[in-house]
């Protein structure tokens, strides 16, 4: 891609394309660079959540935050714990709303300072690990039996996001997804890192969104469908937004 900024003439030149640089396209294109960029730059390892580290683009979290709020899961499910910061904010969420909810947290392997400092945590209680690859079979019923009786089911895959083992994961956790919530395949921007610095070739077809396609293919009871905007005052569109999940919202339909 060869692209030129002209902040004078305030023009964005793409592959000999004009365009007004104050205009959706232009947020489009400049968004899509800014994400491979901080991917490589390692911009979402700079955030914490009440006090842990959280290993997300905060995009993705504001917009998971306005899903978790219209949905009220009464269980969170997610493979991939780190240090847990995304844990404690499912937590202070489903506090904050007030439902009693649950959050699992899958990982081959917690650390016992991450632990230590999981379960020290103002927002523990709701919060139950468990130690295992996420794709045995004791884990993922292990997973079931903590999320218990919850009614509405949210699941989020953040472990190991090459494409047999998300694909693996989808097969495993999808049946615990309740009707109108999702299981959601975080990570699919690994497709478009092929030409980063930090990425690698192999990754244009071993990735999260190969995973989810094949997955639909057999699975009728799911959509792929990105929420949309719960407020909008903009002209921009709500599947261009800024993320490191695209094609990762696989909502269950019945
Ligand atoms: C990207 S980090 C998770 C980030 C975390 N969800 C957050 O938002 O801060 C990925 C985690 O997946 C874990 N992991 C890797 N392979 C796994 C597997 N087979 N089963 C379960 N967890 C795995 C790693 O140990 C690591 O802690």
């Amino acid at each position: 891609m060869n692209l030129a900024i002209d902040t004078t003439a305030k023009t964005l030149t793409i592959d000999g394309k004009t365009l007004p640089l104050y205009g959706k396209d232009a947020f489009e294109i400049l968004s899509d660079l800014w994400v491979k960029v901080g991917w490589n730059e390692k911009y979402s390892y700079t955030f914490t959540w009440f006090g842990r580290p959280v290993i997300q683009l905060p995009e993705d979290m504001i917009r998971m935050q306005e899903v978790i709020w219209h949905l009220k899961p009464d269980a969170i499910v997610e493979t991939g714990v780190a240090h847990g910061g995304s844990l404690i904010f499912y937590s202070s969420l489903l506090k904050a709303i007030g439902n009693g909810g649950r959050v699992v947290g899958i990982d081959i392997e917690i650390r016992a300072h991450n632990r230590a400092a999981i379960e020290s945590h103002p927002l523990s209680d709701a919060i139950s690990l468990i130690v295992g690859s996420s794709i045995e079979p004791a884990t993922v019923q292990a997973a079931r039996d903590a999320a218990g009786d919850a009614k509405t089911v949210l699941v989020i895959l953040d472990s190991n996001h090459y494409r047999d083992h998300v694909r693996a994961e989808l097969e495993a956790y999808s049946s615990l997804v309740s009707v109108g919530s999702y299981i959601v395949a975080t990570d699919g921007l690994m497709q478009d890192l092929t030409d980063v610095p930090r990425g690698q070739a192999s990754w244009g077809e071993d990735n999260a969104v190969v995973a989810v396609h094949d997955f639909l293919k057999t699975h009728p009871e799911f959509v792929l469908e990105r929420p949309g905007f719960h407020f909008n005052e903009s002209a921009l569109d709500a599947q261009r937004m800024p993320t490191h999940w695209p094609d990762a919202w696989l909502k269950r339909v019945r």
